[in-house]
Formats: structure tokens, sequence, C-alpha cells
């Protein structure tokens, strides 16, 4: 299991939530599963790794170099991707090593990838192409962090042609999906062209990702998309007891796996913003299911099983 073929692979299914909420306030939800494209590089990290890895392979490279934290989807999905494609894959790690790894390092190490710790206040200061350049003498791939750059936008355009596949002659009024680097949603924003209203929900606190999300998408002219500031729970991977049970009736109610991190925070968010009347009656949300699932078992090692 696991083989990756970029090419050759169905859509990601969409799942439908019925809710009292949702009924009583005439919208429907909708829930694109990228998260079941793959059993270890599902989600945006299918979207975001697909043509970079690609053009890792057609310029002949054998190496590629990233950066993460040490609970990061990106660096599991790239080590995952490495060992399927027969790349050798190094990590650069935010922090210091802690052993035993915890399972997201654990598994990419498992996948063959290499570490290479650095103190906090390094890794925020450093130019990371060149610290990379430095530290490794050998001709590398570079990816940088979250793998957000102009072919993991490409490849997150492509959730809108699928989705158009799938579900033409009705579609989405509204997209939603969680941002932490802003790749995706620019991605997706891209791909709409103005077609639907986008609304990303900052896995981050700060109101710096509107900023963010404009850098990627350049001098391009796409105003309907907006960010939700309000459903970090307290921060990056910050969370409060309401988020975990939110999870947990997700997962036992309407078996929607959700993680802590991203997707959880977003789909509560819809569904506060359903509450306060923010979409108009009759119209449709699509959420991208962008991933995360593996964070989960860190996640309940640290803080008691507390997701089901
Ligand atoms: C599961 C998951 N969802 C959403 C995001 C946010 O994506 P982006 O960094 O492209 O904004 C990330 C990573 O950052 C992620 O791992």
């Amino acid at each position: 299991m696991g083989q990756i073929d970029w090419m050759q692979r169905p859509p990601s299914p969409i799942q439908e939530i019925e809710m009292p909420v949702l009924v009583a306030k005439k919208i429907r939800l909708l829930v694109k599963r990228d998260d079941l494209l793959h059993p270890q590089v599902s989600g945006n990290k299918w979207r975001k790794l697909k043509y970079n890895f690609l053009e890792a392979q057609s310029l002949g490279f054998q190496k590629v170099v990233t950066y993460g934290g040490a609970f990061s989807n990106h660096l599991a999905a790239v080590a995952a991707a490495g060992k399927y494609l027969g790349f050798d894959t190094f990590g650069i790690i935010r922090g210091e090593a802690h052993y035993p790894l915890n399972p997201t390092l654990q598994f990419a190490a498992s996948c063959g990838m290499q570490f290479y710790f650095i103190p906090r206040a390094t890794y925020r200061t450093i130019d990371r192409l060149a610290f990379a350049q430095q530290t490794f003498p050998f001709p590398f791939y570079f990816l940088p962090e979250g793998g957000t750059n102009a072919l993991a936008l490409q490849g997150c355009e492509e959730i809108i042609s699928e989705v158009a596949i799938q579900l033409t002659p009705q579609l989405p009024d509204y997209y939603c999906l969680s941002v932490g680097t802003g790749g995706t949603m620019a991605g997706v924003v891209k791909g709409l062209r103005n077609k639907a209203k986008v609304i990303g929900f900052a896995a981050l606190k700060g109101d710096f990702l509107h900023r963010e999300v404009q850098t990627l998408l350049g001098e391009a002219a796409f105003g309907n998309w907006e960010i939700a500031l309000d459903y970090h729970f307290g921060g990056y991977a910050k969370f409060q007891a309401e988020l975990i049970e939110f999870i947990n009736s997700m997962q036992r109610n309407y078996q929607l796996p959700l993680d802590p991190v991203y997707t959880g925070k977003t789909l509560f968010g819809i569904l506060d913003y359903v509450k306060k009347d923010y979409f108009i009656p009759e119209s449709t949300i699509l959420m991208i299911h962008t991933g995360g699932l593996q964070g989960i078992a860190g996640f309940n090692q640290r803080f008691g099983n507390i997701i089901d």
C-alpha cells in the first residue's frame, strides 16, 4: 500500500454532513476528503508536493531538503513521498532533539529521513536556503517549510478543477479551509478565479496571514477571499476542551476524523459562522479537509489520549 502515482488517482470523495443546525439554517455542508488521497501523503501535502516532486525528478535530483517543526505534517509527508519515489530526504528541525522521538519524527525516520536539529532562536533568524546549502554539501531539491512555493499553489489549484468535475452543475458557493502558511488558500483562490468565495480559518494567532496570502497571489486581483482570525483557540497547536469534544463528536456522529491543529478548528469555525448567519441561506459550503491526521498520535501522547 501507499505507492505514489501523482497522475493516476481517483478524486478524493466528497462527504455531506447533515446536522440539525445546517438544516435549520438551510445550508448544505460538504467536505472534500483530501485526507483520503493517500495513507501517508494526504491532504494538502499531496497537492503541494505533487509538482515539486515531479520537478525534482525531472531536474534529476536524488535528494530533497526541507524544514519543519517536530510534529510537522509536511515533514512526515516529504519523508513518505521520498521513500516511495526513491529520494533521500533531509529534515532541518526546529528545536532540540528529544528521545525517544515523537511519533511524527519516528515515522519520518522509518521512511529514511535524516534530521538536523537546530535551536528555535537560530531557526527563526537564518536564511533557510543558504543554511541548507552550508549544511549539506551535495545537490538537493529544496522545499520550504510547509512546502509552500509556486509549484505547491499549482497543485492546490487542481482541487478546484476536481470539484468542478465532481459537483457540476451544483458548484459550491463557499470554499473553506485551514490556513498555516497560506499556500493552500492562495492556490484555491487562484483556481477559483473569483467564481466563489473562499474563507480561510487561521491556525495561527495574529493578522499577518492576509498579507502572506496576498503576497503569494502576487498582483492577481482576486478579491473574493477573507481570513477568519478567531478560531485558533489560543494560538498555533493550542487547544481547549471544547475543541477536543467537538473533534470527538464529529468522529462519533458523522465518521469525520479531524485533527486538533488545523481541520478541527476550521470546521468548528465554519459551524460557528453558520450559527451566526454568515452564509446566505440555500448556499453550499465546501470544506477542504487538508489532512493532518498523522499528528493525532503525537498530540495524544503529549496530552493523554484525549482524541478518540
Ligand atoms: C493539515 C494541514 N492543514 C492545513 C495546513 C495549512 O496549509 P498552508 O500552510 O498551505 O496554509 C497545513 C500546513 O501548514 C496542514 O498541515
